[in-house]
């Protein structure tokens, strides 16, 4: 594996070439603030938060991390008095663009935009536009959403906004949301999201609601997995988990 040196805030990082600035923050307990950027997906380079300074050679500039391979070694600057007040103007965009999101307000008192009264434009919206959810329903090979209208009426929304025969209840549009405004309801073995109702199947292991029939139909097809093998995720990482435990502790 080719590495190169990176110096983030004086700390020196070595890491495999080609890897995101900040991924490589994130390996070595830097934080960088971000929220088009999810651990399962690449950055969309559309909140622009992750700014960082870049010394490469004799030039520095200001690149956003979740975009940014490390070709060479580097010096990194995530927290300079530049690109705070670069985050804080973000910030106070993020928060006029969603002025009753409690999640991006905490942000925003964290970058010191104090009062964002006066910046309350688009009231009722909670989407930061970050792009998250759409990427994570093209993963999961939906396509059920998508950013549809223009300037302040732009939003995420299935077509025509009604439920979408696409949309398979997964959930994982909603898991990856930063601003936490996918609502999910759960009761009595439905899943609602989207304006859509999912009948939810049980686990073969513990018996608790876990997947949309939908999503079990989905996987099925793709993977041919027999309905009584599906197993929620706390069933397989305690399967797992006693795997492990009959290997190392004997
Ligand atoms: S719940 Fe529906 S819209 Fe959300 S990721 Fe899954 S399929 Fe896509
Ligand atoms: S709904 Fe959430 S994930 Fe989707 S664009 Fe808006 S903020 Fe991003
Ligand atoms: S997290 Fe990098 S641009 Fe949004």
């Amino acid at each position: 594996m080719e590495t190169v040196k990176v110096i983030i805030n004086n700390k020196e990082c070595v890491a495999e070439k080609g890897k995101f600035l900040i991924d490589i923050a994130k390996d070595n307990r830097i934080g960088i603030p971000h929220l088009c950027h999810h651990e399962s997906l690449r950055g969309l380079n559309s909140c622009r938060l992750c700014i960082v300074e870049v010394t490469e050679g004799s030039r520095t500039r200001v690149v956003t991390s979740c975009t940014f391979p490390a070709m060479t070694d580097l010096i990194v600057q995530t927290n300079t008095d530049h690109i705070k007040k670069m985050r804080k103007v973000l910030m106070s965009l993020l928060v006029a663009e969603t002025p009753d999101n409690v999640k991006i307000q905490k942000m925003a008192k964290a970058y010191g935009v104090a009062d964002y009264s006066r910046y309350g434009m688009n009231k009722g919206n909670d989407c930061v536009m970050c792009g998250l959810c759409v990427k994570a329903c093209e993963e999961v090979n939906c396509s059920a959403i998508a950013t549809v209208n223009r300037g302040v009426t732009k939003k995420i929304a299935t077509p025509y906004e009604t439920a979408s025969k696409d949309c398979v209840g997964c959930g994982s549009c909603s898991y990856v949301c930063p601003a936490e405004c996918i609502k999910i309801e759960e009761s009595g073995g439905i899943r609602k999201i989207w304006d859509k109702e999912f009948k939810l199947l049980k686990c073969g292991s513990c018996g608790k609601y876990y997947i949309t029939e939908e999503q079990y139909n989905q996987l099925s097809n793709e993977h041919k997995v027999p309905q009584e093998s599906l197993v929620c995720d706390c069933c397989k990482n305690d399967k797992y988990a006693k795997q492990m435990a009959k290997i190392f502790i004997k």
